[in-house]
């Protein structure tokens, strides 16, 4: 079996043509907009390896996103569930609500560094829509947001947030109205319009440059929580990082660190959407967005149609980085419903004062169907990657309720 190789970051472990383990990825990108492509890669390797560039990011991540993100234990849910300590690493307390602040920020300094005078970019949950709109306006950039217009109705107050800090929302009717379409309609706004606009995907998929700035950038999450837990532990115990997967990028910002570990020590599990599962129904892979991927289609392999109460997973691909690390083995892929995801809603209120939205509900509940299995001295750490203030009507409407 192909392994991840341990002196190379896992964003780095492609062959010269873009592919992870010679199958994933790629760039499957319109003629005219292959040669804005390169540009792209060639700035974005070099400011990678920039220190003032570096510096300038770690002052944006700092002083504008507000900087180290907490990390905790919760106890009473510990106690209530026996078993392995449960401890939380709260991406949401960022500026910005969730982990899409780290590539909304990346994304809007290089396009200043490219000197295009405008952003286009994706959203699904509007996260990420919302926080490109805030970086945009910091930085003084044009910028336009493609969304469903199911999810612009389902997820209307961060959209309300976007116009409100100046972006234009561009509502995409077509196919399923949701965030693979709103993908679609940007990139192809984008081909017509590279010359003038840098592109902003919204999660860790797309042609090889795309998906490497945003784990690029996701990745302050791990680097972050490695020193948070050897100051808490003094060393690195076994350990269970419980993320959501969407397109991939919290998950791969929150493992990032962990890779070279053995699957032992530092077991990786991500979890999808039961009706957007293409990592853990054994999907074929396809050619979505510009790259290679595990993908869901019909029996005439074209894309399937999803279902999640969370737009944010409401997605029929996936990172090549998780196609990866699907194939390597070195992480692992389960799937939750959304009576699943609401039920550990329901419990994490009780017991917390947690409000996580419903994309890291999903890693919630495998948290606590696990955590009674595991043994005291394992820790599990979920990633909290969203709040949950921009569900609170639709959790309503499921359940009743939605706590103060
Ligand atoms: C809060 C939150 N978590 C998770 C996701 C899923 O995306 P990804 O897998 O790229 O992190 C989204 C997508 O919008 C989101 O808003």
């Amino acid at each position: 079996m192909t392994k991840i190789k341990k002196n190379i970051p896992l964003i780095d472990q492609h062959n010269k043509r873009g592919f992870y383990l010679n199958k994933f990825g790629g760039n499957f990108v319109a003629e005219t907009a292959i040669k804005p492509i390169e540009d792209l890669s060639n700035l974005f390797e070099k400011l990678r390896r920039n220190k003032k560039f570096l510096r300038k990011r770690d002052k944006y991540f700092k002083y504008y996103l507000g900087g180290e993100t907490p990390f905790f234990k919760l106890e009473n849910l510990t106690k209530h569930l026996g078993g392995a300590q449960i401890w939380c690493k709260d991406v949401s307390a960022i500026n910005g609500d969730a982990h899409k602040a780290y590539h909304a920020t990346v994304n809007a300094l290089i396009c200043k560094e490219s000197g295009k005078k405008s952003l286009a970019g994706d959203t699904g949950a509007g996260m990420f829509g919302k926080n490109l709109a805030m970086a945009a306006k910091e930085m003084k950039i044009k910028c336009k947001i493609f969304m469903g217009t199911k999810d612009i109705s389902r997820q209307a107050l961060n959209v309300k947030f976007m116009k409100k800090a100046g972006a234009e929302v561009v509502p995409v009717d077509t196919g399923s109205r949701t965030l693979v379409d709103a993908v679609s309609e940007c990139m192809r706004y984008y081909v017509s319009n590279c010359q003038t606009t840098h592109l902003a995907v919204g999660s860790a998929i797309g042609a090889n440059v795309f998906l490497k700035i945003c784990a690029w950038s996701t990745s302050q999450i791990s680097r972050e929580l490695k020193s948070q837990i050897i100051k808490e532990f003094g060393k690195i115990p076994k350990l269970h990082l419980l993320n959501v997967i969407g397109g991939g990028s919290s998950a791969i910002g929150f493992w990032n660190e962990f890779i070279n570990y053995s699957k032992n020590h530092v077991k990786l599990t991500g979890v999808e959407a039961k009706y957007a599962a293409p990592l853990t129904t054994n999907a074929k892979i396809a050619i979505l967005h510009g790259a290679a991927q595990y993908c869901l289609q019909d029996k005439n392999g074209q894309i399937a149609d999803t279902h999640s109460i969370s737009a944010g997973l409401d997605y029929p691909g996936v990172s090549p980085l998780h196609c990866m690390l699907k194939d390597t083995k070195r992480a692992k892929y389960t799937s939750c419903s959304d009576e699943g995801a609401l039920n550990a809603l329901k419990l994490i209120w009780k017991y917390e004062n947690l409000r996580p939205s419903l994309e890291p509900a999903h890693a919630w509940a495998e948290c606590i169907r696990i955590a009674p299995k595991l043994k005291k001295d394992e820790v599990i750490i979920v990633n909290n990657c969203g709040s949950g203030s921009k569900d609170a009507k639709i959790i309503k409407n499921k359940i009743g309720y939605y706590p103060k």
